[in-house]
Parts: C-alpha cells; sequence; structure tokens
C-alpha cells in the first residue's frame, strides 16, 4: 500500500509520499509542497531534509553503521584496497581482477602533473595552508585538461576520473615538498598508489625512503575509512555546485575548501592542536571538557559529536585500533595519545556527553594516526582529503545522472526589514556597534582614499 503522511494546514488537508530507502529508512517527499499550498519547510543546516536519493553510501547513526555500496565498512577496511574501494564508489560494483589492474595502470599512466603547474606551486607563499594550495590548484587543472562534456563516452568519463584521482595525490605530496623547499618527486609506475604517496612524501636523493608494507596498508584503510560518508558538508557543496553543471574540477574544488573547516575534515588537525595545548598546560582534560560544557564559550571539544552518529562512529574504532598498531610497531610513545585517552575517558563519564550522545569521531584518532606515520600537521586535512575524492567524484556523477536532478536552490524565510524607504546621504545616522562607530576605521589610509574625493567611489 503507498503510504503517505497527511498535512494540515489552516484546516485544509494534503496527503504527502512517503518513501521508502533500501533499509527501511522513511521520508516525507515535498517536493511539490509548495506548489500546492505554498508553503516552504524551514531545516537550518538541514539536518531533517534529504536532497536527493543516493545509492553510494548508507549511515545508521543510531546503530553505529557504515557501509559503500551496501558493505560494511569494517569488510572493507579489512579485506580491500584504497583503489580498489574506489572503483566500487564510482562504479557501483567491486572490480574484476583484470578490471583492478587496468584501473591501476590508469591511474599511473595519469599520474604526472603538468610542469607548468609547478610554477604556480612555486609561486605560494611559504607557509600557504596546503588545503588552500589543493584547492586553487585543482580549479586550475580544468586550464591544463579538458572538461567532461555532457553526453561524454563512459571511457572518457572513466578517464577524467583517473586523471584526477591520480593527479590529487601527486599534487598533494608536491605542494608538501614545494612548501619544505625540498626537490619534487616524481610519482613512479612501479609502485601502488599509496606507495606511491608515501614514496613522493618522504624520499630523499640522501635517504632513500624505505617502503614499509604496514604503512602501506595502514594508508590504505586510513583512505578506505575516508572515502565517502553520504550527503556530508563538503560532498553537499560538491553536489550544490556540480547542480550548476560547472565542471569537475571546480566542483570537487569547492569540497575541498568545504573540507578545510574546523567542524568538518579540518578537525583531525584542529584535535592535535587541541591535544598539545592540553599537553603544554600540564596535561590534565577537565578545564577543556568544562569549556566545552559551558554554553557561554565557544569552544567545543575537537573530535567530539557528529551530526549523524549518535552513537560511536565506526571508522573511529577501526582508526583508534590502528594508531595503536602502528605506534606500538615504530616503538614510539606519543603523550598526546595518553593524553587523548584521557580525554575520552573524561568525556565519556560525563553527564553533557553521555546525553548530548558526543561520542568521538574519526577525527578524534586519524591525526595522531597521521603524526604516527610522519606525516606534517598542515598536511592532515589533504590526507582526509585524497582519501574523500572517491566519493566526490561518485557523487557528482549520481548527481548528474539523476534524473530529477535540478539546479540547487534553497528558499528562506525573510526576516529582515520590511518595505521602507531610500533615505538621502546627509539624513543618515552613522552605523554603531556596541556604542562605537563602525567607520570610518583605524585602518592607515590607502591611496585611493587619501587622494580622492569619496565623491568619486559614487
Ligand atoms: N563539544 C561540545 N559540545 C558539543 C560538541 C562538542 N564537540 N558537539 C556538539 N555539541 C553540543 C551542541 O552544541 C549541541 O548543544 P545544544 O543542543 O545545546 O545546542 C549538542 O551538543 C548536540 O549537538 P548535535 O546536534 O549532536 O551536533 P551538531 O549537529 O550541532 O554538531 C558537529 C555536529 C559540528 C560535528 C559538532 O559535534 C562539533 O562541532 N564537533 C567538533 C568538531 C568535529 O570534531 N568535527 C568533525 C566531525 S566529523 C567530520 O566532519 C569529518
Amino acid at each position: 500500500m503507498k503510504k503517505t503522511a497527511t498535512l494540515i494546514v489552516d484546516g485544509k488537508s494534503y496527503e504527502l509520499p512517503v518513501m521508502v530507502g533500501t533499509d527501511g529508512n522513511r521520508a516525507i517527499d515535498i517536493s511539490r509542497l509548495r506548489k500546492e499550498t505554498g508553503l516552504i519547510t524551514y531545516d537550518p543546516g538541514f539536518g531533517n531534509t534529504g536532497s536527493c536519493t543516493s545509492s553510494i553510501s548508507y549511515m545508521d547513526g543510531e546503530k553505529g553503521i557504515l557501509r559503500y555500496r551496501g558493505i560494511p565498512i569494517e569488510r572493507l577496511a579489512e579485506h580491500s584496497s584504497f583503489i580498489e574501494t574506489a572503483f566500487l564508489l564510482i562504479t557501483g560494483e567491486l572490480p574484476t581482477k583484470e578490471e583492478l589492474s587496468d584501473f591501476s595502470a590508469m591511474l599511473n599512466d595519469h599520474s604526472l602533473v603538468h610542469e607548468d603547474m609547478r610554477h604556480f606551486f612555486e609561486r605560494y607563499p611559504r607557509g600557504a595552508h596546503p588545503m588552500g594550495i589543493l584547492s586553487s590548484m585543482v580549479n586550475a587543472l580544468r586550464a591544463f585538461y579538458p572538461e567532461i562534456p555532457e553526453r561524454s563516452e563512459e571511457a572518457e568519463i572513466n578517464k577524467a576520473f583517473a586523471r584526477l584521482l591520480s593527479k590529487l595525490r601527486t599534487m598533494a605530496a608536491m605542494s608538501y615538498r614545494i612548501s619544505k623547499g625540498m626537490p619534487v618527486v616524481y610519482p613512479s609506475y612501479f609502485l601502488s598508489y599509496c606507495a606511491n604517496f608515501l614514496n613522493m612524501m618522504f624520499d630523499s636523493a640522501v635517504r632513500p625512503y624505505v617502503i614499509d608494507e604496514d604503512m602501506v596498508s595502514a594508508l590504505n584503510v586510513f583512505w578506505i575509512l575516508h572515502a565517502d560518508h553520504e550527503q556530508n558538508c563538503s560532498t553537499s557543496a560538491v553536489r550544490l555546485v556540480g547542480s550548476a553543471r560547472v565542471n569537475l574540477y571546480a566542483a570537487i574544488s569547492t569540497g575541498i575548501s568545504a573540507l578545510w573547516g574546523p567542524l568538518h575534515g579540518g578537525a583531525n588537525q584542529a584535535v592535535v592542536e587541541m591535544l598539545q595545548e592540553i599537553y603544554d598546560r600540564g596535561g590534565d582534560p577537565a578545564p577543556f571538557v568544562a569549556r566545552a560544557k559551558d554554553k557561554n564559550d565557544p569552544f567545543r571539544l575537537m573530535g567530539f559529536g557528529h551530526s549523524i552518529y549518535k552513537n560511536y562512529d565506526p571508522r573511529g574504532r577501526i582508526m583508534k585500533k590502528m594508531c595503536y598498531r602502528i605506534l606500538e610497531k615504530r616503538d614510539f610513545n606519543d603523550p598526546l595519545l595518553d593524553i587523548a585517552m584521557k580525554l575520552e575517558e573524561t568525556a565519556l563519564r560525563d553527564s553533557y556527553f553521555i546525553d548530548n550522545k558526543l561520542y568521538p569521531n574519526i577525527d578524534f584518532y586519524s591525526g595522531m594516526f597521521l603524526r604516527a606515520i610522519g606525516i606534517p600537521l598542515d598536511m592532515f586535512t589533504v590526507m582526509f582529503a585524497i582519501g574523500r575524492l572517491p566519493g566526490w567524484i561518485s557523487q557528482w556523477k549520481e548527481s548528474r545522472e539523476d534524473p530529477r536532478g535540478k539546479l540547487c536552490r534553497p528558499r528562506q524565510v525573510y526576516s529582515g526589514p520590511g518595505k521602507r524607504d531610500y533615505i538621502p546621504i546627509p539624513e543618515r545616522k552613522p552605523k554603531e556597534v556596541n556604542g562605537r562607530r563602525l567607520y570610518p576605521q583605524s585602518v592607515e589610509k590607502t591611496f585611493e582614499t587619501k587622494y580622492r574625493s569619496s565623491a568619486s567611489y559614487l
């Protein structure tokens, strides 16, 4: 029987279809709401809004479940490689042996970056954040490589995806090397995707990098865990920008920018910075927990809480185990890990965190893992971006092929002034914030403001 929900507005009732997803998750279809009722919905942060149907990843935040194309994340972390998982996400199925080796060869073929792009890298100021560099470099790729025209052949589309997957990894390593004033290491045809990345990061003419297969497997797992996460902030950004039919590179560049934020992917860097601060102040996490609970303090416990997970983040569990394994193998006792454990214990015993269902998320332990494998702090979110790329690509592809796809254009409830008259300049009052005038500002006057009359701007 077709299910519906009844909405009653001003005494009139409307039947709205109820959609049911694969695992029984339900949604009220309001796509005709405005047309039929003149009303819109109000949902800041879109926490109650399904923006699309998708067959890529499935999450159950209450039960702590994550699956890619139906396969539990735990199974993929145990058995798959990052490249195989990327293939699964993009095409919908696990590859056969031949398909996998073909895909790997294609990634190898496209791993070099146009030499002219090096000039871009070299002109960035030293100390520029690699996420900013990566986002603009990905956008710049469009100037060097062709766009995917509408109605392209599947092979052409796959080539563009392989190009991006491969080059993003090369560009990430390149940006790190150049920012440190080190010579660029080119990708090798004889190394796997993950081994190649480690080699491009750490090889040196005076100290050749010895590939450690345990590090390579750990990196595979790290990237598998980050590969997709349904309609998270950066993926939604990719879909939203992509809905304007911009090219793939521009859409992915938007995703990278969104990921950079500390409430999203930037949390892996923010967690380590927070742990370092706790360490520097004597190692007691209690004052930080107290600050996180104080509603008058904007501070949040980084690496805790999630928009969807109201239980342990299943990726966090795997990451924590892997972190310990690598630290043990490297015989490295990281004092920040002890702080992290103390903090986790303190928070998980605290009623604020219990009542709000705030558990450690993937970023709580991923920063510790990245430290353990020698990745510098400002590269942490770049590592996340490389991992998330197959997800962004799959979601971009799915939205492009969606027959119900539309230009994304949310509405708003306007809350500004009602209609009012235009006031001539002499009658206007200066703007004040907390009793102080906002303009003129105390910045040094530029040539423009010093020498041109303000009238010339009008
Ligand atoms: N520290 C303190 N309080 C928190 C935290 C936190 N880390 N997270 C949520 N809360 C509070 C919220 O302010 C909210 O309080 P309120 O009801 O009084 O307003 C309450 O707990 C419930 O929050 P949620 O609705 O469950 O979470 P929300 O959707 O608001 O935020 C977010 C989710 C942004 C991830 C938040 O938990 C946060 O800022 N965490 C720290 C940053 C972080 O680790 N981000 C990475 C997330 S994973 C990822 O994107 C890869």
